[in-house]
């Protein structure tokens, strides 16, 4: 039996044998900034990768990577070279100590939709595409990734990056010809934290006003 965290263990969680419920799972998941120093177990975040790049993808070109940050030298560095020194309301207030970048790679959009059972829809032109699947499926993953950490046990939290992307770019050899889809900080809630963000400052739109049926 692997041990499991302190902080896993405190929440009632069992990150190696855990069955939620898809709507608690749900409930759960919100954008925490706060984030206690341990570190989750590497298997326990390589799991929760792979059950985001299971996502859909368009074609199945399963066009995405994920850069995962997890050595506490790396994800320092990573904290530090994104710090805006002019906006730091930024910043969360317990820096996250794994950081997940998702990336696309709009190429393989492109070769997929330039193979014989996709050439009708003329998408072998990257400027012609209406909708970016690449960014489709990117937020997808993103999505199905942070509801699998909840579901593990852990808290995360989904933000752009703001600064400091090419100093990230080199830092971690990311290839120039992929697209960062977006940052996912994932570790333990800290003890003391508090909602914050904008889902704190605004109401939620009522579901009458967002749900339209048979016509809009
Ligand atoms: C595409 C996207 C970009 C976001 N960027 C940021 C960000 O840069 N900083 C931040 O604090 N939160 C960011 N968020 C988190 C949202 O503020 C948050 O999801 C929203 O306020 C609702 O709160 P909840 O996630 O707790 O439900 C982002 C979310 C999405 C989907």
């Amino acid at each position: 039996m692997l041990p499991l965290s302190a902080h896993s263990s405190q929440l009632g969680c069992d990150p190696y044998n855990r069955a939620m419920e898809f709507s608690e799972v749900v409930r759960k998941r919100r954008s925490i900034r706060s984030f206690a120093p341990e570190i989750p177990p590497s298997d326990v975040v390589d799991r929760v990768i792979d059950t985001a790049r299971r996502a859909p993808s368009a074609g199945f070109s399963q066009g995405l990577d994920f850069l995962v940050l997890d050595d506490p030298h790396a994800v320092a560095t990573f904290w530090r070279l994104t710090n805006d020194p002019n906006h730091d309301v930024r910043r969360p207030a317990g820096e996250a100590p794994v950081v997940v970048l998702v990336f696309s790679d709009p190429k393989r959009y492109l070769a997929r939709y330039s193979a014989e059972d996709k050439l009708e829809f003329q998408l072998d032109d990257l400027d012609r595409w209406p909708v970016r699947f690449w960014d489709v499926d990117g937020g997808m993953a993103a999505m199905q990734l942070q509801l699998a950490a909840v579901d593990a046990g852990l808290d995360t939290w989904f933000f752009g990056i703001g600064y400091g992307e090419d100093a990230i770019r080199s830092e971690f050899s990311i290839p120039d010809d992929r697209l960062m889809v977006g940052l996912i900080a994932l570790g333990y809630r800290a003890d003391d934290e508090q909602p914050t963000g904008s889902g704190t400052t605004r109401k939620r739109r009522p579901l009458e006003d967002q749900l339209h049926r048979n016509t809009w």
